[in-house]
């Protein structure tokens, strides 16, 4: 493999949970009964997106006004749980595959979701390993579409065919493989049978099979 393009909440750092409290209170705050089952369809996807998931669950809809209240409400709350973040909160295993990939010659990117991720990249001080970051500020399709992975490789100048994609969501796996690329599922056993490889976390990664 020429490249790896690793999502970022869930892969390569613990904010899943930050995301999912910050949703369950914006659901609650509905009315909406929310735990870590429906979480599960939220996670990779997009907020506008998840806020829609929401509501389709509690079967409810609210006027535009509320909605981007609300869609602001989640983020400020979120920015807030994370506010100290900062090196400790990489997962298991993230530097060493990060530096080895380097040695190895391996590009490495990005491929988020998340509006915040340059924000958050700065804060765990990983930025300088990535030679692309693309993040909910640079696709018109989110996943489950493949476009935030077809634009990572595109800037590496690379195919899917060439590029490993690590990813913690059922959408993030379901938009690695429609654009073609090798999907490594991570830490969470939910997508274990849809991904290409499942590691329980980034320590079990062996560079040599893949670099
Ligand atoms: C994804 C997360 O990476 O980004 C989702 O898995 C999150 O939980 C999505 O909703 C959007 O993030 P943000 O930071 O733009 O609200
Ligand atoms: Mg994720």
């Amino acid at each position: 493999m020429k490249a790896f393009i690793f999502d970022l909440d869930g892969v390569l750092v613990s904010t899943e949970n930050n995301h999912f409290l910050a949703w369950q209170r914006c659901a609650h705050s509905l009315g909406i009964e929310f735990s870590e089952k429906e979480n599960e369809l939220l996670k990779g996807v997009s907020r506008i997106d998840s806020l829609k998931k929401i509501l389709e669950l509690g079967k409810k809809t609210i006027a535009n006004d509320e909605f981007d209240r609300l869609l602001k409400s989640k983020n400020d709350f979120y920015l807030e749980s994370i506010q100290d973040l900062n090196q400790d909160n990489l997962l298991p295993g993230v530097l060493a595959v990060l530096q080895s990939a380097k040695a190895h010659g391996i590009l490495l990117g990005v491929g988020s979701s998340s509006k915040n991720a340059n924000f958050i990249l700065d804060k765990l001080k990983i930025q300088t390993y990535f030679d692309v970051v693309i993040d909910g500020n640079g696709v018109r399709n989110p996943k489950p579409d493949p476009e935030v992975f077809i634009n990572g490789a595109k800037a590496l100048d690379l195919s899917p065919a060439e590029c490993l994609v690590f990813e913690d969501a059922a959408s993030g796996i379901a938009a690695a493989k429609a654009g073609g690329f090798t999907a490594v599922g991570v830490g969470n056993p939910h997508i274990a049978a849809l991904a290409d490889i499942y590691l329980n976390d980034l320590t079990e990664f062996r560079i040599e099979e893949h670099a």
